[in-house]
């Protein structure tokens, strides 16, 4: 093997199980992080990113926008899927259709070929932002996986069990790394720490994530 084919192959994405039904695609995204995050600068200009209030009262360090059929909402009165961005009361912007292709080449590098998502959240973490261990669950069939896409400055995803009280692996996740969980880990529990404070050539200080699901 020449150098070069060498090169050309270590840096190519490589998949890492987390446990039956959940997997880290490496760098699965890399090659499409500048315009991922390009197209996310024009849907917040049609949905701008907002910290929303828990049903508990508390604002979140994330901000959040969202595009496709169905958006997720947190405020007071509870966490749901609608169809129109509360700020506007318009639909949400569209899913890109590289988004779409992606999530979809996601789920079935990681053995769910049947993807088909209608909802994709945008989170954005400054330094500081995290994320408290929950379930994605306001979803009406559990049959269909979630994609997450890690876009900037790294960060610590904690994946847990099926019960809040189950140690969380921590799993490092940068820039491009996509986790694909579904089947008998849908349910699971997860988090992200504290975002630290790291530059990225890309991003700035800031780390995005999109969740890609099927909410109906
Ligand atoms: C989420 O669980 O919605 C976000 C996960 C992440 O930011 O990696
Ligand atoms: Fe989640």
């Amino acid at each position: 093997m020449t150098m070069d084919l060498f090169e050309s192959s270590s840096s190519e994405p490589w998949v890492e199980p987390l446990c039956e039904g959940a997997v880290v695609l490496r760098r699965f995204a890399c090659a499409d992080a500048s315009e991922l995050l390009e197209v996310i600068e024009g849907l917040a200009e049609q949905a701008p990113f907002r910290q929303m209030q828990t049903p508990g009262g508390h604002t979140m360090s994330v901000a959040m926008t969202c595009c496709g059929e169905w958006g997720w909402v947190t405020d007071t009165r509870g966490y749901r899927y609608q169809r129109t961005d509360p700020l506007s009361g318009e639909p949400w912007p569209l899913m890109p259709t590289m988004f779409r292709s992606l999530a979809v080449m996601a789920a079935s590098a990681a053995g769910y070929s049947k993807f088909e998502p209608d909802a994709c959240l945008v989170n954005r973490y400054a330094p500081g932002a995290k994320m408290g261990l929950h379930q994605d669950k306001d979803e009406d069939d559990f049959d269909q996986p979630i994609v997450s896409v890690s876009l900037g400055t790294p960060a610590m995803f904690q994946f847990g069990g099926a019960r809040r009280s189950d140690r969380p692996q921590r799993v490092p996740l940068e820039n491009g790394d996509v986790v694909v969980w579904g089947g008998p880990a849908r349910l699971r529990y997860h988090g992200v720490l504290t975002l630290k404070q790291a530059q990225h050539s890309l991003t700035g200080d800031s780390r995005y994530n999109l969740t890609f699901r099927r909410a109906r």
